[in-house]
């Protein structure tokens, strides 16, 4: 039986206000608590068990997926009292796995869209005869990453967590966020306190020796910790760029939820999902973006690459372009919203107040 664990813990500070009232991992993407993708690919993959280490909001996950039942699998929940960090993360659920000490166990960040080739990951593991090995994949700028250089084996050199001096920028293949451990070494984290995997064990592996192995991919690889990220991530499931059995319609341009409410004449474009309950208005244009349940977009407003969170509503003529609106925000008509701009849960914004002038410097 293959095992994963979920590392889901994290508070999801840059995607806020999304991550007020529900964990980064459970706001929906494509129509669906963004987990969903990724337990359905693993499921394909042939993972049965998956034990969820959560922390943040941690109460949120299991009244949504029960016992994994629906999608065919056996799901756990483990809450840390305090935030232990992703190497005690795994420490903590380690006891709740069944796999034997040399058995590989699955370990996937929660904020990662990917068409990762989860069986070759594990078929690499098996035949480089590592004790973790790691998804890798490149992208222009790593800086915000962790950097993975390998050999030309593939075997991993360094791991270096954000790094901060140009000289550590050594390589632009980073840590996509997906591992195979052998169990075993899962055991040798310490227990009963925070530890990085990244800044703690990976090093601290490679220090003794052990066997890090890479494998680097081209395909399909966001991590949606931003707001920017996260309607991209949604948009490409909608588009059918990023691969997922769960999404919940036919990939296209658009995709509108049981219950929502589109005027004739309004256009969704560019992979925009429309959550149940929805409304947008008549000659409301929405691209690229997600419309959360119970949202509403009045007429003629225009909505690009933003979201709109639970029962927000965006006035008639206002502009949002990059804009997370969050839950229940009310903004008023003929407003233009811009460019990374996050408005609070419950905020009002009154009509006519907010505009955005190109010429200042
Ligand atoms: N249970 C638990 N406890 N989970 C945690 C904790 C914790 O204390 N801290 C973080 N997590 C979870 C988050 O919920 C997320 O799913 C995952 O660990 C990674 O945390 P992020 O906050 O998303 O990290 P990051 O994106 O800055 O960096 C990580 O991902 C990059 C790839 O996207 C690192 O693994 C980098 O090395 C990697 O390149
Ligand atoms: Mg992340």
């Amino acid at each position: 039986m293959t095992e994963a664990i979920l590392l889901v813990g994290g508070k999801g500070t840059r995607l806020r206000p999304l991550t007020v009232h529900t964990p980064k991992p459970m706001v929906p993407a494509a129509g669906v608590p963004f987990l969903t993708h990724q337990l359905v690919r693993a499921r394909a993959a042939g993972v049965e068990h998956v034990v969820f280490a959560t922390s943040y909001l941690a109460e949120v996950f299991e009244p949504h997926f029960g016992d994994g039942s629906a999608l065919g699998l056996h799901l756990e929940y483990v809450t840390e009292e305090e935030p232990l960090g992703t190497g005690g993360a795994l420490r903590n659920v380690a006891a709740r796995l069944h796999s034997a000490p040399g058995d590989p166990v699955l370990v996937f960040n929660g904020d990662i869209l990917t068409g990762l080739d989860i069986g070759a990951l594990v078929a690499t593991h098996r035949t480089s005869g590592a004790d973790v090995s790691l998804h890798l994949t490149r992208v222009p700028d790593p800086r915000a990453f962790g950097l993975v250089p390998t050999d030309a084996d593939g075997r991993v050199t360094a791991f270096l967590e954000k790094p901060q001096t140009p000289e550590e920028i050594v390589t632009d293949q980073i840590n996509a966020g997906a591992y195979v451990f052998t169990r075993s070494v899962l055991d040798t984290i310490p227990d009963g306190r925070p530890v990085s995997v990244e800044r703690e064990t990976f090093p601290g592996l490679l220090a003794d020796g052990a066997h890090l192995q890479g494998m680097v991919d081209s395909t399909y690889w966001l991590d949606l910790g931003t707001p920017h990220a996260f309607v991209r991530g949604s948009a490409d499931l909608v588009l059918g760029r990023a691969p997922s059995p769960a999404v919940p319609g036919r990939r296209g341009e658009h995709l509108v939820l049981d219950g929502a409410r589109v005027a004739p004449d309004a256009k969704l474009t560019g992979g925009t999902t429309v959550g149940a309950g929805a409304e947008v208005g008549p000659g409301a244009r929405v691209e690229g973006s997600i419309l959360l349940d119970g949202a509403v977009v009045g007429p003629g407003a225009v909505v690009r690459d933003s979201l709109v969170g639970a029962g927000a509503r965006v006035g008639a003529r206002s502009v949002l372009d990059g804009a997370v609106i969050g839950d229940g925000a009310v903004v008023g008509v003929d407003n233009e919203l811009r460019a990374g701009i996050r408005i609070w849960c419950d905020a009002r914004i009154p009509a006519g107040s907010v505009r955005f002038s190109a010429d200042v410097a």
